[in-house]
């Protein structure tokens, strides 16, 4: 049904017109004029024929079998033509119709009932409320946009048809083409899953290009966002926020967990390569889409000015793209034929004069160097360089070469003499060294994504599961959504996550017995359900070293905390023994459209402040974690900087991913957070120190 949806055989267009300005009449036009070849009818009751085809008053009416109607009446009557759609056996509709849920209680209310009708017969739907959908293999434009691409190798699905007329705007100056086109709409069934399923084994597409703003089902975009991305790249443009995560979230890890950075969670995993404006989008679909993808090895990057090579070599630091170092052949060669004055090593700068044979000489013999994967072609317009001979010899490279060959001619007037015969030649031009560095850099991301994508490994971890439900039953049996402290550790424990030896006192001389028996140093911390961040109401005492200060500070701890919070249900003190290492947060909140994230970052009160967290949605593969640990910026503080030991990080993955289980295996704990937990130096362990876990009232 999604075949029919973009290779269709038969074409219903209903709310066809004969007024030239009506959608229906574009869409209609814009189907004849791309040259569509299937059989085309035109729906209105009042006309014979319009632009000389003959006209049905009903889909019902169409004599022979219909796989797609485009719709274009108001929103009002579209319910009651999917019904017409449906009783005829159409496979596949796309409701142009703007009204539904973007304006609002009724309009949702009609879509509803769209996708209701849909499902009943069903039908596939796109929309409503876009701009429809364009496959140049079948020369088929059912929008109603007055540009049509030319044929190539990009797909594009885009939630935004302002978006849509961008691109295929961007097309028509930059000579790119396009395999399928796709305008998604409000996503009353169609979805970006469905879209990608179908890219992902349509040989005419190289590259997947996205906007997106919001997703209903982000774990299908996932599942086939990874299985698609493993074949061809997918870049995406993602706008706007969700309100997920942080909705209501009581712990740091709820707060920090904005829906933008679990997109980004969700994408990096799903191995798609996230762009942040317009013009990346651009620049990576050229790319992609035109040159092969690079072997192992290093930029190399030609020049005839100083400086915009070494603006690209900045580029390639920010953008970590390794500059090739060349073997001593190649240095030899390009001795052997380049001026004096030039430079031959990384990059190679062939100077103002130079003309086309001097930089065809320098772009061959790094080509032909073992370390290098791609080249970087940088023309700054001097008065002696000849732009378009420049141009016309890189444009030679063309389908030739067995790397990526970019350029950028830098400039606005005299550039644009080389650029536009490297657009017809589809050499890939970028306006900065920067563009241009970051688009080769986007290659190389995309080959590492793709081969971590085929060796992921998963653990599940067998828990005590019994022990945890049992936990989780009490909590709900008295009516509450918090868990204490000491009920979250029971959890960590019952799924082996070390927690250090603790115990609950209520009064001053059973807390010095119990720190007696479990050794000094001890941390000395409030139990209660009602208060969540602890050091804030001054309810935590660490590094306690005697029996009689143990007797000072309970009583001192106390008195603190009922001063503080008079209305926290206290249940006692907490005895533990004192756990030294680097402290780290692990959290998890459950997202609305993803399901368990987990978030990873440096411990301690300060969490909220420096946002330095990462975050990755459950389930973990080992590259997952490995990922989520290493991205933090304070990393080098777990590594061991400055002549400290390495933390033990082997351990802290391996809690980590207990943690993630935990949320598999409880869909009703909606946040959990150990901040923090402490790391020991490498082979010590780690130790959870603090727990806060909150429940969804009702059961999952
Ligand atoms: N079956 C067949 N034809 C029908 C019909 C039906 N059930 N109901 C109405 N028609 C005919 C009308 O008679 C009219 O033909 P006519 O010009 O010969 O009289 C034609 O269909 C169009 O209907 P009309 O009422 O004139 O609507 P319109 O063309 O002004 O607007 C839409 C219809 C769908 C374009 C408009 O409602 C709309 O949603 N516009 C916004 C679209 C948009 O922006 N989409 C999102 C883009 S990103």
């Amino acid at each position: 049904m999604v075949r029919e949806l973009f290779e269709p055989d038969s074409i219903a267009v209903v709310g066809a017109s004969k007024e030239a300005q009506k959608i229906g009449h574009i869409v209609l036009r814009n189907l004849v004029s791309s040259g569509y070849q299937g059989s085309l009818y035109p729906i209105n009751p009042k006309a014979d024929e319009i632009l000389g085809i003959r006209c049905y008053p009903s889909v019902a009416d169409v004599p022979g079998k219909v796989d797609l109607v485009v719709v274009c009446v108001p929103s009002a009557f579209v319910p009651k033509v999917m019904e017409q759609c449906g009783r005829k056996g159409v496979k596949a509709v796309i409701v142009i119709s703007a009204g539904f849920k973007e304006v609002g209680k009724e309009g949702a209310a009609l879509e509803h009932q769209v996708g209701e009708i849909a499902r009943t017969y069903g039908m596939r739907v796109l929309g409503p409320n876009c701009l429809g959908l364009i496959n140049t293999q079948r020369r088929m434009n059912a929008t109603f946009t007055n540009i049509y691409p030319r044929e190539g190798s990009i797909a594009i699905s885009s939630q935004s048809g302002a978006i849509c007329s961008v691109l295929l705007d961007w097309a028509t100056k930059t000579k790119v083409g396009f395999s399928k086109f796709v305008s998604v709409g409000n996503k009353v069934d169609m979805e970006e899953a469905d879209i990608l399923r179908y890219l992902r084994d349509d040989p005419s597409t190289k590259v997947i290009g996205m906007y997106v703003e919001g997703m209903a089902h982000g774990t299908d975009f996932m599942l086939q966002a990874e299985e698609t991305s493993r074949h061809k790249p997918i870049i995406a443009l993602k706008a706007g926020r969700t309100s997920t995560g942080a909705k209501a979230a009581s712990s740091h890890t709820g707060a920090i967990s904005s829906g933008d950075k679990v997109y980004e969670a969700a994408m990096s995993q799903s191995g798609v390569i996230r762009v942040r404006t317009i013009e990346e989008l651009f620049d990576l679909l050229l790319v992609f889409s035109n040159m092969p993808m690079p072997k192992d090895g290093g930029v190399a990057i030609v020049t005839n000015a100083g400086g915009l090579g070494v603006m690209a070599a900045d580029a390639c630091g920010d953008h970590r793209l390794t500059m090739a170092s060349f073997t001593p052949a190649t240095i030899d060669r390009l001795r052997s034929y380049l001026p004096e004055e030039a430079n031959l090593y990384n990059p190679v700068d062939v100077i103002g004069d130079a003309k086309a044979d001097r930089y065809d000489f320098a772009i061959r013999t790094v080509m032909e160097d073992p370390n290098v994967s791609s080249v970087l072609v940088l023309l700054a317009p001097t008065d002696l360089v000849d732009i378009p001979g420049v141009a016309t010899m890189v444009a030679s490279y063309a389908g030739k070469a067995t790397m990526p060959i970019v350029t950028c001619f830098a400039g606005g007037e005299d550039a644009s003499k080389g650029v536009h015969i490297l657009r017809e030649a589809s050499i890939p031009n970028f306006e900065s060294p920067d563009r241009a560095v970051r688009a080769l850099s986007a290659m190389v991301e995309y080959q590492i994504a793709r081969s971590r994508n085929v060796s992921e490994t998963f653990h599940t971890y067998q828990g005590d599961q019994a022990r945890v439900r049992a936990v989780l039953d009490k909590v709900r049996g008295e009516g509450r959504v918090s868990l204490s402290e000491g009920e979250g550790k029971e959890i960590l424990r019952a799924y082996g996550v070390t927690v250090p030896e603790e115990g609950l006192v209520d009064t001053e001389d059973r807390a010095a017995a119990l720190a007696a028996r479990i050794g000094f140093p001890v941390v000395m911390k409030i139990e209660s359900p009602d208060i969540a961040h602890k050091t804030d109401v001054g309810g935590v005492v660490v590094n306690i070293g005697s029996e009689e200060q143990v007797r000072r500070e309970f009583n001192l701890l106390l008195s603190r905390v009922r001063s503080r919070t008079p209305r926290a249900r206290i249940d006692g003190v907490s005895i533990g023994r004192m756990f030294s290492g680097r402290e780290v947060i692990v959290g998890m909140v459950r997202d609305d459209q993803f399901g368990p994230v987990i978030t990873f970052g440096l411990g301690g009160i300060f969490v909220e402040i420096l946002k330095d967290v990462s975050q990755r949605i459950v389930p973990l593969s080992d590259a997952d974690v490995a990922d989520l640990v290493r991205s933090i910026r304070a990393y080098p503080i777990l590594t061991g900087a400055r002549g400290k030991n390495p933390a033990d990080i082997p351990a802290l993955r391996d809690a980590i991913m207990r943690v993630a289980q935990v949320a598999q295996d409880f869909p009703e704990i909606t946040e959990f957070e150990i901040n923090p937990v402490i790391v020991g130096d490498e082979g010590q362990g780690v130790g959870a120190v603090d727990a806060l876990v909150t429940i969804r009232r009702e059961s999952a």
